[in-house]
This record gives C-alpha cells, sequence and structure tokens, in this order.
C-alpha cells in the first residue's frame, strides 16, 4: 500500500534505556517515522526488533563511524539520549562519565552541523546546578526568582571541581555549549532538552535482577522494598525533586519533531512543577504504593534509615538543593503541559515492578 506521505526518518542514540524505549512506542506505533537507533544494550528492545519501520545498531556510538555519519545526513532529525546518567557513577566514574556525555557526542555535533540535521539533543536540569537560594545564609525559597530555573535566565552554579559529582552537569553544560557554538557558527538547527525527573515503567535496572550497581533512586527504592531492605534516605531525603510522567515527556518530544518551527533553536524545561516532593516524601510513597499494589500492608512500615551523601555515593558527592522548572516555554512554544501526578506515575511504575518481577522465576518469592 503506498503511503500518502513521505515518512520522517529518525536516527535515535541511546534508543534502548529508558526514555528511548518509551519513544519507540510512540514512534513506531504509526506510520509516520522511521527509526535507525543505536544503543549498547538491546535489554528493552525486544518488543520493538523487527518492526518493519525500525533498524537496530547494538554497539556504542564511539565505535559507529560511517554507518551513523550515513544515517545522521539521511535523517531529518537526530534524537540524541546516549549518555552515563546515574548519579552513582558521577563521583566514582568520573572519566566515563565525562567521555559519554561529552566526547562520544562531539562527533554526532560534528556530523549534524556538517549535514545541517536537526539535534533534538537531551541535556539534563543538572545543568543549572544549585540554586541562587542555597547559597543565601537565611534561604531564599520564599522568592522563586532564587530557585526556580527558567531557560534563558537562570544561572548555572556548580560546586568546586574536587565535588565530582558536577562532572556529569559540566559535561552535558559543555555538549550544550557545542551545539549553540555549531548553530551560531554553522546554522546547525538544534533543541535543548532538559529533563527532570522522568519516571514510569521500564525506568532503570533493579540491582541483582537486571543489572548490577546503584540505580537512580525509584529503582533503588523499589529493589530495597523487594528484597526487604531498609530504604535509605540520603542526607536524610531532604532533597527536592519534582516527578514527570514519561508519558507526559513523550508527549513533549512529538510536539517538539511535529513543530520544527516551534522547537529549533529552544531549550525546553520539561518537568512537572505540581509533582514537587522531598525523596523522603517519595520513600513513603513508594512505601504505600507497593503495599496497594501487593495487597501487602506490612510494606507501609517498611524501615526507613537515614545515611549521609558521602557514606552512600562515596568522596565527591553534593545534592542539588532543589529542581523546580519554570516551563512557560514548553507551554507557550509547543502547547505542552504536564498531566500525570505521582500518584498515578507512580502507581503505574510498581505495577510494572511487581509483575516482571512475578514473572522472574528465581526471584518470584521476594514479592508476596
Ligand atoms: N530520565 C530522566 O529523568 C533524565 C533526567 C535528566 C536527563 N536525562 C537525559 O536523557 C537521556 C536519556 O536518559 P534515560 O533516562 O533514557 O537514560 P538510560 O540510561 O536509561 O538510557 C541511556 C541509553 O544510552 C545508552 N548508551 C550510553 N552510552 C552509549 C554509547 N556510547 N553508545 C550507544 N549507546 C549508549 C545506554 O546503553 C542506555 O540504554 C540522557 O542523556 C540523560 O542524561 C534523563
Amino acid at each position: 500500500v503506498a503511503r500518502e506521505r513521505e515518512q520522517r526518518r529518525l536516527v535515535i542514540l541511546g534508543c534502548g534505556g529508558f526514555i528511548g524505549s518509551h519513544l519507540l512506542d510512540r514512534f513506531l506505533a504509526g506510520d509516520e517515522y522511521s527509526v535507525e537507533g543505536w544503543d549498547r544494550s538491546a535489554r528493552r528492545l525486544s518488543p520493538h526488533l523487527g518492526h518493519g519501520d525500525f533498524t537496530f545498531h547494538q554497539g556504542s556510538i564511539a565505535d559507529a563511524g560511517a554507518e551513523l555519519t550515513r544515517a545522521i545526513e539521511q535523517a531529518d532529525a537526530v534524537i540524541n539520549l546516549a549518555a552515563i546518567c546515574n548519579p552513582a557513577a558521577y563521583n566514582t566514574q568520573p572519566l566515563d562519565v565525562i567521555h559519554a556525555n561529552l566526547f562520544d557526542v562531539y562527533p554526532v555535533v560534528q556530523a549534524c552541523a556538517a549535514s545541517g540535521t536537526w539535534l533534538v539533543h537531551f541535556s539534563s536540569s543538572e545543568v543549572y546546578g544549585r540554586t541562587i537560594a542555597s547559597y543565601l545564609p537565611s534561604g531564599g525559597y520564599d522568592d522563586p526568582r532564587l530557585y526556580e530555573f527558567e531557560e534563558q535566565t537562570s544561572p548555572l552554579i556548580m560546586g568546586p571541581v574536587s565535588n565530582q559529582r558536577w562532572t556529569y552537569a559540566c559535561a552535558k553544560q559543555m555538549t550544550e555549549r557545542l551545539i549553540y557554538a555549531h548553530h551560531k557558527e554553522d546554522g546547525m538547527p538544534f533543541t535543548i532538552v532538559r529533563p527532570l525527573n522522568f519516571f514510569g515503567p521500564r525506568m532503570d535496572h533493579l540491582p541483582g535482577r537486571d543489572g548490577v550497581g546503584t540505580p537512580r533512586v525509584l529503582a533503588s527504592f523499589a529493589a530495597a522494598l523487594m528484597d526487604r531492605r531498609p530504604l535509605m534516605l540520603v542526607d536524610g531525603g531532604s532533597a527536592r525533586r519534582t516527578i514527570t510522567s514519561i508519558h507526559d515527556a513523550v508527549d513533549a518530544v512529538e510536539l517538539m519533531l511535529g513543530q520544527p518551527g516551534q522547537s529549533q533553536s529552544e531549550f525546553f524545561n520539561i518537568g512537572n512543577p505540581d509533582n514537587e516532593l522531598t525523596v523522603a516524601r517519595l520513600a513513603e510513597m513508594m512505601r504505600n504504593t507497593f503495599a496497594t499494589v501487593t495487597g501487602d500492608d506490612s510494606y507501609r512500615d517498611h524501615p526507613m534509615e537515614h545515611i549521609s551523601g558521602t557514606s552512600f555515593y562515596g568522596e565527591g558527592y553534593e545534592d542539588c538543593d532543589r529542581r523546580m522548572p519554570n516551563i512557560d516555554r514548553a507551554t507557550l512554544m509547543l502547547g505542552w503541559s504536564p498531566k500525570r501526578s505521582v500518584e498515578e506515575i507512580l502507581l503505574e511504575t510498581v505495577e510494572e515492578y511487581v509483575s516482571s518481577e512475578a514473572a522472574r522465576p528465581d526471584t518470584a518469592a521476594h514479592v508476596d
């Protein structure tokens, strides 16, 4: 059957990650897009391998060479998600983090610049670093101008070099600056996305099950609940985060791709200011959601322990105090606003963790 219009060609780097796998769900559901993707891992890709509009290359973008350059030349847009973006790595594998987020990405930026291909780059809200409020002796959390992040006006404030926790934020910032410089000097079309805590099913590995090492906070809590270990609250769980549904986030990317005139040359915070909570509150909500999903009320009193950031993450750790996005830009330019509540997001995510746990024969005993 002849297609009514040309398919748009996307290259997605890091397509096998959390965000990438959800973008594939959306883009391969219709016939508007064909996707050529790269990832080191195919762990989340089984539903998509074999799809007629999806070509997958397993391996590092650093080794992809001429095949990647050719794909970038032919693409309507490149979405770059490839990264090491796990806080547990920032101060323990700083060289890997800097390479993955800066040096490995630069050839992609250069190839986009050379062919004039639109680069949609996933950066991070971590580029903002800490808030101005956190440096004021009296705090400043009653004035949004001192803690809210706005794409074009907020300063980017990072801690000292010896706090290696900032390797990720700094590498992401430098990549943004390279992209912007190529835009200014070569006219390369770009969009920078700064995500704020996207949560949803398939987020991260669960240690001891489908991966090793400490995952991001949600999967760390889920694994501790399943293993009946205490939830570890780093520095008392006082850091505040805004939680965004992966589905709201995918809506934003779809709106960007559908409206290049509105999304090119823009930086977008993609986050949900209505879903702000402390990590301690997130831990409580995870306990309650586990109780609801499994029917086991003992999860509601599951133990929590406080631990210092240095003991949990090692030397050179320091947290962002608060991350409150201003999302006016995305609303104005894209017509996007996030819709899903934290309760809804956690329910969907925990249901998936619990059902995949139950489907694992060797670990089925962990969840009652
Ligand atoms: N999820 C969030 O809330 C969030 C927040 C801030 C920023 N981001 C950014 O969004 C992007 C995607 O995040 P995610 O949550 O999907 O992370 P993820 O770790 O689930 O996915 C990243 C994927 O990139 C792949 N990858 C890494 N280096 C690669 C390389 N050299 N070659 C090929 N593949 C490589 C990994 O195998 C992984 O599948 C990252 O750039 C991340 O920094 C995400």
